[in-house]
């Protein structure tokens, strides 16, 4: 094999035009979910202070929103919602006037063409802020909770979501869902699962925005140990063999080993979640002039395309986008 000197790798890298040419990844518009926290009310666009540039808000303040993002080329947004009131079973989770589903008639009325995916998860709706209902002793109630995330997936899709995607972590969700899509009609809806989703403190700055901190203890007895990859295998196995159409991983950068593996194993499209606290370690970073956002964000999302991800939700996504179109 020969070697240096005959062999000099700096000659691919010598102009811009030949870096283009030989460069092996790139990123795009049409990668970017955006996530919107949606909130009842009118007038609300109210900051979320770790997560600067990104609000809650109300429906009738949606429509600027949806005419900006469609205007960038994203393709997709991810919805989450606070809900006017919580109880022990997130019942606004599955009423069809709940924030969502009435979120998801208005942003289809103002862009048919943009994809409206929907977390499906009972956390933001439950007044205990677990993803799943509670049995007495306080563990979460697998079984029960499946038949919940099933009802509020039909209502989103009845309410015209384009996709679903369920992040409580439970056993045989995405069976769940599947069936319950199937026999309401909805076969040719996707599921994008959760699969790999670790029990994070990534999501920090989310349950701010999001309220959904849970009261009492923690999410570790049905998210993730971060330790674990083999774990991440079996969850993406199981989501995949389950009917899942597209697997995630969450966190994004702390778990590009995840990615990768599942890359070489999965022949399904694989999404990388770049969570809220991934985007508030950037924010205040580059508010505090310590690095330069718009580089650190690229790389950022050339890394996880490297990584084995063909769609990325980043809050990032505006930015990303207008920087990407310039
Ligand atoms: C709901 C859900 C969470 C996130 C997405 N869906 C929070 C959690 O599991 O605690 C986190 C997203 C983020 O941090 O950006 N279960």
């Amino acid at each position: 094999m020969a070697g240096f000197p005959q062999v000099r790798l700096r000659r691919l890298r010598s102009s811009e035009a030949m870096r283009r040419m030989v460069s092996e990844t790139s990123v795009s518009v049409d990668d970017f979910i955006y996530p919107l926290f949606l909130a009842h009310g009118r007038d609300v666009k109210e900051p979320i202070p770790p997560m600067p540039g990104i609000f809650q808000l109300s429906l009738d303040m949606l429509l600027p929103e949806i005419d900006e993002i469609t205007a960038l080329g994203i393709p997709a947004v991810l919805l989450f919602g606070l809900p006017s009131s919580k109880d022990a079973l997130g019942s606004e989770a599955y009423d069809e006037h709940g924030i969502i589903q009435e979120g998801i008639r208005v942003i289809k009325q103002a862009a048919p063409d943009l994809m409206v995916i929907t977390d499906v998860c009972l956390c933001e709706y439950t007044d205990h802020g677990h993803c799943g209902v509670l049995f007495e002793d306080g563990r979460v109630d697998n079984d029960a909770t499946l038949e919940l995330l099933a009802r509020t997936a039909v209502s989103h899709v009845e309410a015209g979501a384009d996709m679903v995607a369920p992040s409580a972590m439970m056993d045989g969700q995405i069976a769940a869902l599947r069936r319950a899509l199937d026999s309401s009609g909805y076969s040719d809806t996707p599921i994008m699962a959760y699969a790999a989703k670790y029990s994070s403190a990534f999501y920090g700055p989310f349950r701010i925005a999001a309220g959904s901190s849970p009261q009492q203890g923690d999410r570790k007895a049905y998210q993730m140990d971060p330790g674990s990859t083999r774990q991440a295998m079996r969850e993406m196995e199981l989501d995949h063999e389950e009917g899942a159409d597209i697997l995630m991983v969450k966190p994004a950068l702390a778990y590009l080993d995840v990615l990768s593996r599942a890359r070489q194993r999965f022949d399904v499209p694989l999404a990388a979640y770049n969570v809220s606290g991934e985007y508030s370690m950037v924010k205040a970073a580059a508010q505090a002039g310590w690095l330069d956002e718009r580089q650190v964000v690229i790389e950022t999302m050339t890394s996880l395309k490297r990584a084995g991800a063909d769609l990325i939700i980043t809050y990032h996504a505006k930015d990303a986008a207008a920087w990407l179109n310039e």
